[in-house]
């Protein structure tokens, strides 16, 4: 197998399952992609959505139901999981207990018969890479969570695998630890050079590890882009949504002039800005509750009545729960003091109110 590859590339790759008492249904449905060497790939969707489904069929743990795997010209998905040679990163760490640190790292060397000084070199090496060196004969039960995702994680790349698959590594850390090992992995990533395809529903970890993002939804990519595109045009309302444009109002479309779109409701008129093409009729905006500010002022351009509901203090800032008269709620980020019950106006820069079709 081709252990210097420029590219992954999966095309039309599918899996379909059938439970008994349930209808067949696709996890992953044409899921196509090419992955560059050396990129850091977060694959990025809501629970369900088929994202370790994804990497159990590039990893060779599932065969595939349609579509084809390659390393630069070579098909691989027939090939089983040893031949293909990549890292695996677990959730729960999947460590062997009654192992120390060492042995579980040295394991798959041992398993292909490496010399014993290359072992104990390549160890070595990992060990410093993970910062574990003085935790060598410690059983995982002895070790703190991090640690032991730690030793998941020198497992994984002690084989020098060409392509580390990572699912869900930092969801059974604590919140600190989670940010540390956060660091630790984008870290690593740079270090080995090597091509990282990271599973994760937590859009933060996605856009602070990743190169690329993959969006999935119910087994569909939706959108693939740059941590800051995913971020800030999602391609669609689902995305959006997901992506955390909290504030959905469906309204009706009173004037399309290119990009942008004026809408109106009983008590709302907004201008914002579109991506893909309206029909005519209604149509939603999407805003981020941190992109819509808050003011006193009456009359300046596009903004919205609201009354205060409630006011949930954060430390930094406070969040806003509003509510139009006709009872549009909304959320919205704000510094300062505001009492519930309060009327004042939110605005909403024409570019960062996203309006999609229905969906
Ligand atoms: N072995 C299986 N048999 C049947 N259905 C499965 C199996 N594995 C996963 N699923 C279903 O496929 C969908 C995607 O699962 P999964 O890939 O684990 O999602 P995610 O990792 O994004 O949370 C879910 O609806 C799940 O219940
Ligand atoms: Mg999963």
């Amino acid at each position: 197998m081709n252990r210097d590859f420029r590219q992954i590339r999966l095309e039309g790759v599918t899996r379909r399952f059938s439970d008994a008492g349930r209808a067949a249904f696709n996890a992953v449905s044409g899921l196509t992609l090419t992955i560059e060497r050396g990129e850091f790939i977060a694959l990025l969707g809501p629970s369900g959505c088929g994202k370790s489904t994804a990497l159990n069929l590039v990893a060779g743990l599932l065969p595939l139901s349609d579509g084809s795997i390659w390393l630069d010209d070579e098909r691989i998905d027939a090939l089983p999981p040893e031949k293909r040679g990549f890292g695996m990163v677990f959730q729960n760490y999947a460590l062997f207990p009654h192992m120390s640190v060492v042995r579980n790292i040295d394991f798959g060397l041992r398993m292909r018969g490496m010399p014993a000084a290359e072992i104990r070199r390549r160890v070595a090496d990992v060990l410093k890479m993970v910062q574990l060196i003085g935790q060598e004969n410690k059983l995982p039960g002895q070790l703190s969570g991090g640690q032991q995702q730690r030793v998941a994680i020198a497992r994984a790349i002690v084989i020098q695998p060409p392509l580390v698959l990572m699912d869900e590594p930092l969801s059974n850390l604590d919140a600190k630890l989670r940010l540390e090992t956060r660091s630790e992995i984008r870290r690593i990533h740079r270090d080995l050079a090597r091509t990282t395809i990271y599973v994760t529903h937590d859009q933060e970890e996605a856009l602070s590890l990743a190169d690329r993002i993959i969006v999935m939804i119910d087994g569909v990519v939706q959108q693939i882009g740059t941590p800051q595109e995913v971020y800030s045009q999602p391609a669609n309302l689902a995305v959006a949504t997901f992506m955390g444009y909290r504030n959905l109002l469906e309204l009706d479309v009173e004037r399309s002039d290119g990009e942008r779109v004026t809408l109106t409701g009983p008590d709302v008129r907004l201008t914002g800005t579109r991506k893909l093409p309206l029909p005519d009729g209604r149509a939603w905006v999407a805003m981020r509750p941190e992109e819509m500010m808050v003011g006193d002022g009456a009359g300046s351009a596009n903004t919205i009545a609201v009354r205060v509901d409630a006011v949930e203090y954060c430390g930094r800032d406070s969040l806003l729960d509003l509510r139009t008269a006709s009872g549009h709620r909304l959320h919205v980020r704000a510094t300062g003091d505001y009492a519930a019950g309060t009327q004042v106006h939110v605005h909403v820069p024409v570019e960062r109110a996203l309006v999609y079709p229905q969906a």
